[in-house]
């Protein structure tokens, strides 16, 4: 498909997804949800892609938003709908086989913070400013963040941040949990490029496992969470990468996985 909101260059097989729309701080409208959307179904099912970077143009923001002119305007259903159309987009994330990283070069606030949370981790640069804002426009986040702020970083920051709406910078989002990794600015896209092909090199059957294990195991019990990780293991043993992988080490060379 065609995107006129999106970029997207794919190298050594990681794909590096760009908001872009820096002229409103790639603020999130439908039209841009709607791209994503596509976007990440087609980079799932791309076998030339192992890993997803996900970024904002433009110099000030990764997304500073949802888009408050198009919500000003919104019935309470359109509300709702639009709440479910940003949901899918964080919940495809999450089911995705393969890792999306969020590399946040700007303003993460609100819809921008949950699309940044949907992601299976976050790398920041220095400018990185994060927050969730909706209480001072009089609605609260609805793309998730209730949910994946507190189960990331544990409720009581995730009540301080969602019930004050201040901003934090990317020192304290790194120290609360939010941010595996805070970079100088020109540094973020190479450090994340850097970390998406190492692990693009690994075998994508187990990448896309230990995502799947550690995703929805979080939805169960731990026993139960116990159980699935089990089954996805023994799983691994009926694959080429296991056998590769397992080889490589006994024969002292490098592995070469094939992702079957
Ligand atoms: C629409 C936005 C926008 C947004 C910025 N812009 N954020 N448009 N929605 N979320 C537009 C501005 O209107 C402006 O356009 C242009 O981008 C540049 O922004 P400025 O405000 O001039 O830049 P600056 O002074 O540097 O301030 C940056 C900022 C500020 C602090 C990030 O833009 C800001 O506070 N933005 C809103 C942040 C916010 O409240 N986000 C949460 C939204 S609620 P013009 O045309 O005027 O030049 C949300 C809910 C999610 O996300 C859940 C939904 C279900």
């Amino acid at each position: 498909m065609e995107y006129t909101l999106l970029l997207i260059e794919k190298n050594n097989g990681v794909a590096q997804l760009t908001i872009n729309s820096p002229q409103t701080l790639n603020a999130l409208n439908s039209a841009v949800l709607g791209e994503l959307e596509c976007a990440l179904y087609e980079l799932d099912r791309d076998n030339d892609v192992k890993v997803v970077i996900l970024t904002g143009a433009g110099e000030k923001a990764f997304v500073a938003g949802a888009d408050i002119k198009e919500m000003a305007a919104m019935s309470a259903f359109e509300g709702q709908q639009f709440a479910l159309k940003g949901q899918r987009v964080i919940l495809m994330m999450e089911k995705m086989n393969k890792p999306v990283i969020a590399a946040v070069n700007g303003y993460a606030l609100g819809g921008g913070l949950e699309l940044a949370l949907g992601c299976d981790f976050i790398y920041a640069s220095q400018k990185a400013r994060f927050g969730f804002p909706e209480v001072t426009l009089g609605i609260i986040p609805g793309f998730g963040g209730t949910q994946n702020l507190s189960r990331r970083i544990g409720v009581a920051r995730a009540n301080e941040l969602i019930f004050t709406g201040k901003m934090i910078d990317a020192a304290k989002a790194s120290e609360w949990g939010i941010v595996n990794e805070v970079f100088a600015p020109e540094e973020l896209l190479p450090k994340a490029q850097e970390t998406a092909r190492s692990i693009a090199r690994l075998g994508t059957l187990a990448i896309a496992s230990a995502k799947n294990a550690i995703a929805n195991g979080l939805n169960m019990g731990k026993e139960d969470g116990f159980r699935y990780e089990a089954s996805l293991f023994g799983v691994l043993f009926a694959t080429e990468d296991q056998k590769e992988g397992m080889g490589a080490f006994v024969e002292k060379r490098k592995a070469e996985f094939k992702g079957k």
